[in-house]
Formats: structure tokens, C-alpha cells, sequence
């Protein structure tokens, strides 16, 4: 069966273990792997502008010992130049394996249910489960064992806070979320994550003040306001979050020495100021960084 990696919610808690392991090899001793995909060639299909994404999955693919090609949203208009099911039936004749980056996540489905090659959702409206899977692997790399510590994420119930959810609820994690009631994550995200709880033996708890929220917090988590294709509704969106900037004051209520996260990219003055990116709380270049072999291991994963 072909291996996808479409939302944290499909895979087993093993599996994501094996992954976070796997990766912690990787990190340790990247050689060991540099041959692995040799012959093996990725395609990247980026309906959206991407860095981290991008960039990281090609070094992890070149790296491992394979290649890549990049299609931006010039080269392929999905839907507009040919169907999404045309498409993924074309390219997977030539490819091993692909990561989308899709306005609509239901794209990144339909291409997966036609494509007999893995495909990695590289960020969708509705989730980004290699960014999540590779911040676990950052929070546990500083702060160990994660059922005994307090996580929590302040901002836009968005594709980056779902795909905490599944993670957490998946693996046993406590997570708390405080987010705007009106951007609040899905009844449909929630009643998931809820059902993975009960099984793994994890709390998912909403707090709506984020100064509640963060009070004895060992990791603060945020995201932009606005996620890509949002742009039309920016101002409107972005009076609903009064309170939940995290800034020193905000940071202060949380442990002492309590990590900050964001996937990046940041909008400084808006959801964290530039005090918070750059205090040593913050470990977001070494979270981006930790992209690389948790992608190289997300890779093996499928394509292997
Ligand atoms: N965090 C993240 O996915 O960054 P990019 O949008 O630059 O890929
Ligand atoms: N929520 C953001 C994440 C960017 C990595 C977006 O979708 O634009």
C-alpha cells in the first residue's frame, strides 16, 4: 500500500514514533543515511510561496542520495491547466513521491487517491503535519518527556494548531489552546483530536485567555494571524486578537525559562514582537533547522 503522509490524524501512534526516532538517528549521524533514496526522484507541486518547505524537503531529498524538481504556481496551475486527477496520474508515472503545498487540502487528497506514488502534504489550508511532527521533535529534544510538561498554543485556530492536535492527542500529550472564540479550531478538528485523547490518555483543553493560558507554560507556540490565501480578510481578522500577541509581559507568565515557538515565517508587531523572537526563550531557528531530518525521515517513510 502506498504510504501518504496527508494529516497527523492518518498515521498510528507507532508510526509517528518510529518516525521521531528515526529522525533522531538521522540527526546524529546523517551519513548513515546518504544513500538511501539514491535514483529517486521528488517532486515539490507549491500552489503557495514557500522557504522552509521547500528548501528543506530538496536538501533532504538531495542528501538522502535522490533528487527533486520544483513545480511553483506558474508551472502547473492545478485545476486551471489540466484536472488534479490528470495530473497526479501523469506525474507519478515518472516520480517516486511528491510534497504538495495546496490552498485546499481536498486537492492534496484527490491528487493521493490518483497517484500510486506517496504523497506529503507540504501545508494545506487545513494542516502541516511535517512542521508539527518536526516541532514534537524539537520539544522533546529540549524538553524531554512531553506528558510531564505544559504546552501551549496562542493565536489563530489554523492548519498549524489542527496538526498540533492530532499530534498531541495522537502521542499522549497533554496540549492547551487559547485562541480568538470566533477562530477557534473546528467542532469537526476537535471532536478528532478529543476520540484520540480518550484512546491515548491525553487532555486537549481550551482556555480563552491567553494570559490564563500561558501561566506556568514550558513551551509557547504561535502563528501568524493571517495564513496564506487569508489575505482579502486580513484586517477584519486581525481585530479579533487583542490579547493573544505574545510579547515579554505575555512570555513572563510562562515558566522561567520556557522555550518559544513559531514555524515561521514571523510577522514581528503583530503576533510576537521582536523582543520575544530574539530573547533566549526563543529556539525558532533551531526548530526550522530540525525541518531537515525530520523530513529526511518522513521521506523514508514513504518512499522506502
Ligand atoms: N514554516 C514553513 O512551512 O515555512 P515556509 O512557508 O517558508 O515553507
Ligand atoms: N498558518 C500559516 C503557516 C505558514 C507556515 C499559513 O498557512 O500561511
Amino acid at each position: 500500500m502506498t504510504r501518504h503522509f496527508i494529516s497527523l490524524n492518518d498515521l498510528k501512534k507507532d508510526e509517528l514514533r518510529s518516525i521521531l526516532d528515526r529522525s533522531r538517528a538521522i540527526k546524529k549521524n546523517p551519513d548513515a543515511f546518504s544513500g538511501a533514496l539514491r535514483q529517486k526522484t521528488l517532486g515539490l507541486i507549491f500552489e503557495k510561496p514557500s522557504l522552509r518547505t521547500h528548501v528543506s524537503f530538496r536538501v533532504a531529498m538531495y542528501e538522502l542520495g535522490g533528487e527533486s524538481l520544483y513545480f511553483g504556481p506558474a508551472d502547473v496551475q492545478m485545476e486551471k491547466r489540466e484536472p488534479v486527477k490528470d495530473l497526479a496520474r501523469v506525474m507519478s508515472s515518472y516520480l517516486d513521491g511528491f510534497v504538495l503545498r495546496t490552498f485546499k487540502h481536498e486537492t492534496i487528497q484527490e491528487f493521493a487517491r490518483y497517484s500510486d506514488r506517496p504523497v506529503i502534504n507540504g501545508l494545506s489550508d487545513f494542516s502541516h503535519p511535517a512542521q508539527i511532527l518536526s516541532d514534537v521533535f524539537t520539544m522533546e529534544e529540549k524538553l524531554g518527556d512531553l506528558k510531564k510538561r505544559k504546552i501551549v498554543y496562542v493565536g489563530d485556530g489554523n492548519n498549524i494548531v489542527t496538526s498540533m492536535l492530532f499530534a498531541f492527542s495522537k502521542l499522549g500529550f497533554d496540549l492547551i489552546y487559547s485562541t480568538p472564540k470566533r477562530f477557534a479550531p473546528s467542532a469537526y478538528v476537535l471532536r478528532l483530536a478529543q476520540l484520540n485523547a480518550k484512546k491515548s490518555g491525553s487532555k486537549i483543553t481550551t482556555v480563552w485567555d491567553p494570559a490564563k493560558a500561558v501561566e506556568g507554560a514550558d513551551a509557547v507556540y504561535t502563528d501568524v494571524w493571517v495564513s496564506m490565501g487569508e489575505e482579502k480578510i486580513a484586517s477584519e481578522k486581525k481585530k479579533h486578537f487583542k490579547g493573544f500577541q505574545v510579547d515579554s509581559k505575555l512570555l513572563k507568565l510562562a515558566k522561567k525559562g520556557a522555550i518559544f515557538m513559531h514555524c515561521l515565517p514571523a510577522h514581528r508587531g503583530e503576533e510576537v514582537t521582536d523582543e520575544v523572537m530574539e530573547s533566549k526563550n526563543s529556539v525558532v531557528f533551531e526548530q526550522a533547522a530540525n525541518r531537515l531530518p525530520v523530513e529526511k525521515a518522513i521521506l523514508l517513510y514513504c518512499i522506502k
